[in-house]
């Protein structure tokens, strides 16, 4: 066998991969991906099924410790969650310092980072299996009631305490739409779809937000900051951030008069930076299998919430003119998951800034999982190398000459 890094280090050998298209930059066993054909498992198990039959925190614990949980294990892993979902109260003033009208993944990003420095043990490098697990257990406990007090500084509402008789899902839904004054009922439908798309999101091997997180782990940085970066990665448009960029894309079409074959047009004009949002990916070159369950629990979820969006008849009708297109049918572009999920969020109740932080909280077992695997697995520091294409060796003067 070929002996790379010492070929590289006797010859100088570089392979230039913009983008990474064709570099594998690890080995892993948790999600397995098949572009060509639509195909998506998470630790073996097809996405359908998982979609279909489970909760997001058997997902979760599924993704981070390798084996679906029985119902023990789960009622454990819960009651090791629950202990957690307090925030420091200190933090109260970080969510009080930022403009209101302050982006949620700016604030998420922030947030986040600012645990390592509550629980300065996470950042060991060498902490033992169960230190780890009390950190994990910690960020899982602790990133709802931050996404909620982040939607509840954009409301000027109270913050809400976590209710921990509550399941996961529905703890979050609580003190997100709860109120002080009145009783929530919270809404199976609701529980559900949220459930849903939070596993749809769960994980996605090595995408951009991902190889983030595995890229500062892999300094040894600690489990808190390195998802902060993920959550920096994962708010770019043509990344996470699209699950807004759809709404709003849609709700300028709407207001356009609806003519979507207008916009498809834009979209293929190489003279103007306009994409279909929600269209194409990098992996995907069949349809996102993640998209197509989307695509269904949006038609069923807004019919049980009796909530008729115009937005939706407009998605539908983009999603056909573009797949009988040839420019979109020759490139493979088909919709991502992102196309459909912020009609549900919408539908749930969600402000569109929202989206791409509950993208991120639906994110976060994946990007855990694979932290801990890095860790695991013992990789070296990640570091690229480049091609110099600058200026030669010259002289340098002094400022006055
Ligand atoms: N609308 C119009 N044209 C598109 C689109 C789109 N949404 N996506 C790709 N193309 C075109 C490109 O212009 C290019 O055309 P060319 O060959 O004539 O130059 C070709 O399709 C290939 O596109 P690339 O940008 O090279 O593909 P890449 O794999 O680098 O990008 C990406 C993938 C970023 C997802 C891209 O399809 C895109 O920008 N989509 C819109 C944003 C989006 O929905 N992002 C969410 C992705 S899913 C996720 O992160 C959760």
């Amino acid at each position: 066998a070929i002996d790379i890094s010492k070929l590289r280090a006797e010859s100088g050998l570089i392979t230039i991969d913009p983008g990474y298209k064709n570099t594998g930059s690890t080995q892993s066993a948790i999600t397995f991906l098949d572009g060509e054909k639509g195909v998506l498992r998470y630790r073996g198990y097809p996405i359908e099924q998982l979609a279909e039959k489970s909760s997001f925190l058997e997902v979760v614990y599924l993704l981070i410790y390798g084996e679906a949980p029985n119902r023990q294990e789960i009622q454990q892993f819960q009651d090791k969650i629950n202990h957690h979902t307090l925030i420091h109260e200190d933090m109260k003033k970080f969510f009080d310092g930022y403009p209101s009208k302050s982006h949620p993944m700016g604030q998420l990003a922030a947030l986040v980072c600012s645990l390592s420095t509550f629980y300065p043990e996470s950042l060991e490098p060498d902490m033992n299996e169960e230190e780890v697990d009390q950190t994990i257990i910690k960020l899982l406990a602790k990133m709802p009631t931050i996404v909620s007090w982040i939607y509840k500084k954009s409301m000027g509402h109270p913050y809400m305490y976590p209710k921990n008789k509550l399941d996961y899902v529905s703890n979050f839904l609580y003190t997100t739409f709860g109120h002080r004054t009145e009783e929530y009922e919270i809404d199976p439908v609701v529980v559900n779809a949220m459930n849903k798309l939070l596993i749809l999101h769960a994980d996605h091997e090595q995408n951009c937000s991902t190889s983030t997180v595995r890229i500062v782990g892999s300094s040894n940085s600690n489990l808190f900051a390195s998802v902060s970066a993920g959550i920096a990665a994962l708010w770019g448009p043509l990344h996470g951030g699209a699950n807004q960029a759809v709404i709003e894309m849609l709700e300028v079409i709407r207001k356009d008069g609806g003519d979507v074959d207008k916009w498809v047009e834009k979209a293929k004009s190489k003279t103007d930076s306009f994409r279909l949002m929600g269209f194409g990916h990098r992996v995907y070159k069949n349809f996102d299998p993640r998209a197509k369950i989307i695509k269904k629990a949006c038609d069923d979820i807004l019919d049980k919430l009796g909530i008729d969006d115009p937005v939706l008849d407009i998605a539908k009708r983009l999603e056909k003119a573009a797949l009988e297109d040839s420019y979109f049918v020759d490139r493979k572009l088909y919709p991502n998951v992102d196309f459909y999920s912020g009609i549900i969020y919408r539908a749930l109740g969600f402000p569109t800034e929202m989206f791409t932080v509950l993208f991120a909280l639906g994110r976060l077992p994946g990007w855990i999982a694979q932290w801990k695997e890095m860790r695991e697995n013992k990789e070296p520091i990640g570091r690229p190398r480049q091609v110099y294409v600058g200026s030669g060796a010259r002289d340098f003067k002094e400022i006055s000459e």
